[in-house]
């Protein structure tokens, strides 16, 4: 009988365990499939001009959706002007009403689709009157780490095994407290608890070892979804001191890369500009309208520009940092950008069409961009690094290319005197990263 008790409780913590295995992967794949983040894309693509209940370099949001619907008599008008609002201008005179409103003109956005538009303003007219952030923007109130929502510790597994192991000493302390109320235990009596239980263990062999095959595969597979976590930030997007759009200086002005980010090619770190560079511009620069002025006024205070000279009363931006990386592991741009000929947008995504402060892209974002790579492993992840290392092909040279023949000299003598050695790295017709040492632990890790 209390064989039969302790299989059924085997059996029970197995199924338990196993059904837990499936809830949580649906638990992890349920998100992706969810409805359209509304409010997500409003603070990615809106937030930087507009604001639910503020006026800001764009007017409020909030009811002018039914606004739209009885001027223009088609609820497809409004989706229509923030798909391309020069568009609907030709088409309803009330657009161009509302083209007068601001000087500044609105983005346009021919990837979003109806029903994405159609998400935003929902999550508009639901913003409460008071949630209105100061100064009209709201994009850094945006900023989410997705860390804490996905990678917390799935302490159901722990709790699980821990039971498991209660439920096996409860049968078996029951059952010799019940042996020795009959008086039927006299030989076991002086055994201890241990004992008992390693003598219950050797008569349940059987379910003894599958209950740990089970817990020992249950622990994997919440180890391996937790390593394959770690660190992830895609999404990452904190507030700064300034609204500082990539969209208008490397997009519609054109500047490069460089320009700000200037020891990108030279060394470790891309580095950030200073205010100096900033004013290289905006001395001249102070902005078109009130929402301008405000964030580039932010430049001046920090630059000590009083509009006329500088009164020496500085003040540096301190700009909080997107990408990061752990302290133990080494990342070189130069060794990137300048070696391996490998684009900012590979890892960065598109900045030029960045309209409010840079953030992690993640990995579907990076796809999306035209000659990347594709990747699966989350941006910043240790698997997005390897996964890359091993597709990315080393550009060996030739005589007419940036190698200047110098490889190629190698590669022939390597070919007369070794070619099985050789024969290696030329087996699928390229040379990987990965092939020159790039999954080796100690080139990425202190
Ligand atoms: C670069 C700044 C900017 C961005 C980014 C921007 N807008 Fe606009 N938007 C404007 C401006 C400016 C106007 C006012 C029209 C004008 O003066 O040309 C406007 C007008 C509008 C209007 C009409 C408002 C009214 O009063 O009828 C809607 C609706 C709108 N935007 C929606 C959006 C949505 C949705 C997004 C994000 C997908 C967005 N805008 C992103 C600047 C922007
Ligand atoms: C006019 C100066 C300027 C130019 C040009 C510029 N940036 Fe930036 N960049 C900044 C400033 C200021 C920040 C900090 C604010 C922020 O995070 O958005 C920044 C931040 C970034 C970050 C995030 C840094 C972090 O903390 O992780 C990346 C990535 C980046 N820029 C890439 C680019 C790329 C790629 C280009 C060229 C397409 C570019 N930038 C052009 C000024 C510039
Ligand atoms: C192979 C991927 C990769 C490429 C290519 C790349 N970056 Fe980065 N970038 C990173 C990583 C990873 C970090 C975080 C580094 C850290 O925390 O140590 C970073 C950080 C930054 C930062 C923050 C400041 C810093 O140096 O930590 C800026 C700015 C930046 N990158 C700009 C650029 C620009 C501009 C380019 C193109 C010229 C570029 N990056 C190309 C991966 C890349
Ligand atoms: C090479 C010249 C140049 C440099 C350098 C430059 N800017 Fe600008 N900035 C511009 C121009 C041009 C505009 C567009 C003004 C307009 O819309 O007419 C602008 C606009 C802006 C705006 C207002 C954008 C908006 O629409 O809300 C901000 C904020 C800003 N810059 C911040 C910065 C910061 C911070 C730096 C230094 C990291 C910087 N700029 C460096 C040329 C520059
Ligand atoms: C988009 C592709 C890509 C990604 C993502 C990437 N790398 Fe690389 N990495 C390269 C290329 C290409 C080279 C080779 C440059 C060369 O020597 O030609 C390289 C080289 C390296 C090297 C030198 C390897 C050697 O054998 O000397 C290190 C270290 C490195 N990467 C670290 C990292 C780290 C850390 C990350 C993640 C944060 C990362 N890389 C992400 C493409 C990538
Ligand atoms: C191409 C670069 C690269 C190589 C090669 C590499 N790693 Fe990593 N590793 C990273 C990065 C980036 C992180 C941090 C991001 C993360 O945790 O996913 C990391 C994180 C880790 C962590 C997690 C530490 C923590 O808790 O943050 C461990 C453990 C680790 N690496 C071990 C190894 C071992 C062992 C090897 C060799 C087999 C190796 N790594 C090779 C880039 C690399």
């Amino acid at each position: 009988m209390f064989r039969n008790l302790s299989k059924w409780c085997l059996n029970a913590v197995a199924v338990t365990l196993l059904l837990g295995t499936f809830s949580v992967n649906a638990q992890d794949e349920a998100p992706a499939e969810a409805a359209i983040d509304g409010g997500g894309l409003f603070k990615a693509q809106c937030a930087t001009c507009h604001n639910p209940h503020k006026d800001g370099t764009g007017p409020k949001l909030s009811g002018v959706r039914s606004a739209w619907e009885s001027e223009t008599g088609s609820s497809n008008a409004i989706i229509e002007w923030v798909q391309n609002w020069e568009g609907a201008v030709a088409k309803y005179p009330y657009a161009a009403s509302v083209a007068q409103k601001k000087a500044t003109k609105m983005n346009k956005f021919p990837n979003l689709s109806a029903a994405q538009i159609t998400a935003i303003l929902d999550w508009v007219d639901a913003q409460p009157e008071k949630t209105a952030g100061p100064g009209g923007d709201v994009a850094g109130g945006g900023a989410v780490v997705t860390q804490q929502d996905e990678g917390g510790f799935p302490w159901i597994w722990v709790i699980l095994g821990i039971l498991f192991l209660v439920v096996i000493g409860a049968v078996s302390g029951v059952r010799r407290q019940l042996k020795v109320a009959s008086g039927e235990a006299s030989a076991d009596e002086s055994l201890s608890y241990g004992e008992e239980f390693r003598k219950w263990s050797w008569k349940n062999l059987r379910f003894v070892l599958i209950g740990s095959v089970v817990i020992f595969v249950g622990l994997l597979v919440v180890a391996l979804q937790g390593l394959g976590r770690i660190g992830v930030v895609e999404d990452y997007q904190p507030s700064q001191p300034i609204d500082f759009p990539h969209s208008v200086h490397a997009g519609d002005q054109g500047i490069d890369c460089k320009y700000c980010h200037n020891s990108v090619t030279k060394s470790k770190s891309a580095g950030l500009p200073t205010v100096n560079v900033c004013m290289n511009c905006h001395k001249q620069i102070s902005g078109n309208d009130d929402a301008q002025k405000e964030k580039i006024a932010k430049i001046y205070k920090a630059a000590g520009w009083d509009g006329q000279e500088y009164t020496g009363e500085t003040k540096p931006i301190v700009w909080n940092k997107v990408h990061v990386l752990p302290d133990h592991v080494y990342f070189n741009h130069s060794q990137h950008v300048e070696v391996g000929g490998v684009d900012c947008a590979q890892c960065h995504g598109d900045m030029k069409k960045m309209v409010s402060t840079a953030k992690v892209q993640p990995v579907s974002e990076l796809n999306k961009v035209e000659g990347n790579i594709q990747l699966t492993k989350p941006t910043l992840t240790m698997g997005w690094c390897i996964e890359c290392h091993g597709e990315k092909e080393i550009s060996t040279g030739s005589i007419d290319t940036k190698g200047g023949g110098y490889y190629e000299e190698i590669h022939r003598r390597l070919l007369n005197n070794d070619r099985e050695l050789y024969s290696k790295y030329l087996e699928d017709g390229k040379v990987t990263v990965k092939e020159l040492g790039g999954w080796e632990c100690s080139k990425c890790h202190y």
